[in-house]
């Protein structure tokens, strides 16, 4: 298959890494990064603007393009590559607001029924502090629309949720939301607005330090399968097949009665409460770090998984298969990040750590200058380890992170440690 796959992060690294892994496929990437750039073509495409996009797709003569990012999803690349007729894995501007409203996701819940917290809307600081006083902390506050990861505060300190507050309302309305407690899952299930081929579920790490401290990230490492899910339903398998039936298929066919049928990677942000499995979140793309650890564990069947859901026939393609395996990835982030990373230096050891069994390196925000590889952005790269078992993919991850330096580099050590 000749395939485009849109993005620049360690996520559309993961994709193409599996389908090269797959075999049979000639991969194009728009516009990459330096790793990436080692294992395929890429090319200089502004992929946030639609037209651009499939003039080139068409062009190409590519059989699918894949969309990674969120941005692209949000400006209606896949609405003008369908208009172009070329299979795009992604939804439409409108059905990708499942991703870019919370409020509309939560009005999409209600109707179908899924399980989440309760929540109410504040326009105004009058409405936040009324919210405020008739709950208990710690409170949990989201801004309605997309704010790469920064629109969402958890805290039991009321002057930080109002300053939250304040930061947020001049650009639009703010969700107060019922405080889950239990542990966070992530379910990427694969939909052609009808059908649900659900992957393996995986957890992130989105704090940057360890014990879950400081600041909320884009996420900081992950790992798959989740072993503990066993003793709570019975097998990860029984755990899965619940959110596909209360969670997944009940949203897919929402969306698609409201005239915006879903097609793409329908990704659901889950937390175990006591009182069963809950929504936290949707997004409308494959999920980052979660993808570095759940597509290695796919043995076959990727490539055409992804175009049978964008040609709206999911429920003829055959079965995705999979290994007996575990994987863990540490993500190696800029001194700074989360806030204003510092870029430009240099990164060495990734050839070292890539000789490793069982270690794939895979690049988040990288360049290739005169000083050889250099970081350019908060996230830097991705250290993959995959084994038989957690603790054995766990070991080589962090193995691997051992001979990469990058001054001022940080990283968690307890990625996976309690799994
Ligand atoms: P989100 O951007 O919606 O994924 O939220 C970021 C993080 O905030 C999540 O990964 C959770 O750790 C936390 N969070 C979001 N919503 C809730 C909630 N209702 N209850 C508890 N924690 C939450
Ligand atoms: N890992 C969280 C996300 O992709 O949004």
């Amino acid at each position: 298959m000749r395939i485009l796959v849109l993005g620049s992060g360690a996520r559309e690294h993961a994709i193409i890494a599996a389908l090269l892994a797959e075999g049979g496929h000639e991969i194009t990437a728009a516009p990459g990064n330096a790793g990436i750039a080692a294992e395929v073509e890429t090319v200089r495409v502004d992929i946030k603007h639609p037209d651009l996009v499939a003039e080139f797709a068409a062009d190409g003569g590519f059989d699918l393009v894949v969309i990674g990012p969120e941005a692209p999803l949000v400006a209606g690349v896949a609405d003008a590559l369908r208009k172009a007729g070329v299979p795009a894995f992604g939804p439409t501007k409108a059905a990708a607001a499942i991703e870019g409203s919370k409020s509309f996701a939560k009005d999409v819940m209600a109707r179908a029924g899924v399980p989440t917290g309760t929540d109410s809307i504040a326009r105004s600081l009058d409405d936040v502090r009324a919210a405020l006083d008739a709950s208990a902390p710690p409170w949990v506050l989201k801004a309605d629309g997309l704010a790469a990861g920064k629109g969402v505060i958890v805290t039991d300190d009321r002057a930080a949720a109002e300053a939250h507050a304040e930061a947020f309302l001049p650009d639009g309305p703010l969700l107060i939301e019922e405080y889950l407690a239990g542990p966070e899952v992530s379910l990427f299930v694969i939909t052609d607005g009808v059908h649900a081929v659900p992957l393996a579920p995986a957890q992130d790490f989105k704090r940057l330090g360890d014990g879950d401290t400081g600041p909320n990230t884009g996420g900081m490492g992950a790992y798959s399968p989740l072993p503990w899910l066993a003793g709570r339903f019975g097998s990860e398998a029984a755990f899965v097949d619940e959110v596909v039936r209360t969670v997944a298929l009940p949203t897919i066919k929402a969306m698609a009665d409201a005239g915006t049928p879903f097609v793409g990677l329908l990704y659901c942000g889950l937390i175990v409460t006591d009182d069963g499995v809950k929504v936290i979140e949707f997004n409308a793309r494959f999920g980052d770090p979660e993808t570095q650890v759940v597509l290695p564990r796919i043995e076959s069947g990727l490539a055409d998984v992804l175009l049978a859901a964008a040609n709206g026939s999911l429920d003829t393609a055959p079965p995705l298969r999979w290994k007996d395996s575990a994987a863990v990835t540490v993500v190696l982030a800029s001194e700074g990040y989360p806030g204003d990373p510092i870029t430009g230096r240099r990164i060495t050891g990734v050839d070292e750590a890539m000789a490793l069994e069982g270690v794939q390196v895979l690049h988040a925000a990288t360049g290739a200058g005169e000083l050889g590889l250099t970081a350019t952005g908060g996230r830097v790269l991705n250290v993959v380890g995959t084994g038989a078992t957690i603790a054995e993919a766990r070991e080589r991850a962090y193995a691997g992170l051992g001979r990469i330096g990058l001054e001022g580099g940080q990283a968690r050590t307890d990625i996976a440690a309690r799994a």
